[in-house]
């Protein structure tokens, strides 16, 4: 089984786990462990259950595909959401009938144009990130979508995007907000967006289960140990009600209360 891991400067590793197998108390059982969930981007060719949910449940926009396959030739499309994933926040989007969402990382856009199909005609999606060179990816395919009036795309570091977004008296405005970018931030975007959502609203959190590295985080390893902070944090934030899913590299959907 192989997984990739994102840095937090945006660096991609490749890792390649052995399955493991652990000898069952009963002969001739074995339980397999299984260490992370994959992307269908990625490891879906290995993978025929997850193969099995994406051909009966995507219902890609064709321009989300067409985005998709320009990201593939990225040599960072570890990064790029999965689109099981982003699916089922444009659900929750629609079911919640957001208007006002935040993409805090967008890499080439793909979540952001799935989430600005979602919204209405007045909707906005206040995109964060620090990267011409990624963002300027997904531009054309925001306007062949004819949504792109909806993205209010900001370059600087999202914790100042989120700051100016608070100082301009948007708290409480947001329905919906995708923490996405750099980990060692997480805590910090969560806390913000916690500000800027309206109750009932969603924050979804990414790379929750970190390619399995949260099951034993080595302390020298500052993504994986705020990962991990974070997560033992929002189980007993009472400001929130969550799930965390096992959908992608794990997701968390935290609702304000
Ligand atoms: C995992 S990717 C985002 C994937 C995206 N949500 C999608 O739909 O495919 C992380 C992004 O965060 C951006 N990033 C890293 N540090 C950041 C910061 N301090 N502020 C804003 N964006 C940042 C990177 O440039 C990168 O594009
Ligand atoms: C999924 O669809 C592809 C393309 O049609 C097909 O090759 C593959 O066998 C399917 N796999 C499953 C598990 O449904
Ligand atoms: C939050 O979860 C609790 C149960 O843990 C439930 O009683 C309550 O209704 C939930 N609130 C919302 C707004 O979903």
């Amino acid at each position: 089984m192989s997984f990739r891991i994102v840095s937090k400067e945006g660096l991609v590793g490749s890792v390649t786990l052995g399955v493991v197998f652990v000898a069952g108390y009963f002969i001739g059982r074995k339980k397999s462990s299984i260490m992370s969930i994959s992307k269908s981007h990625l490891g879906g060719k290995d993978n025929p259950l997850l193969q099995y949910v994406v051909n009966h449940s995507m219902r890609e926009h064709p321009v989300l595909k067409k985005l998709k396959l320009r990201t593939m030739e990225d040599s960072w499309n570890g990064m790029m959401v999965a689109s099981e994933e982003s699916q089922l926040l444009a659900n929750l989007a629609k079911l919640i009938k957001a208007k006002k969402a935040i993409e805090i990382g967008v890499y080439t856009g793909y979540n952001t144009l799935n989430m600005a199909l979602a919204l209405p005609e007045d909707g906005v999606v206040i995109a964060c990130d620090i990267s011409e060179e990624y963002t300027n990816i997904g531009k054309p395919f925001w306007k062949e979508a004819g949504i792109e009036k909806k993205i209010d795309l900001r370059i600087q570091p999202a914790l100042k995007t989120l700051d100016d977004l608070l100082s301009s008296g948007q708290a409480e405005t947001f329905d919906f907000i995708f923490i996405d970018a750099d980990k060692v931030n997480y805590d910090n975007y969560y806390e913000k967006s916690l500000q800027l959502l309206r109750k009932g609203g969603i924050i979804a959190i990414d790379n929750v289960l970190w390619g399995g590295k949260v099951l034993n985080p080595s302390p020298d390893d500052a993504d994986t140990v705020a990962i991990d902070k974070l997560n033992k944090k929002l189980h007993r934030d009472t400001r929130i009600n969550l799930s965390m899913l096992t959908v992608g590299d794990g997701v968390t959907l935290a609702i304000k209360l």
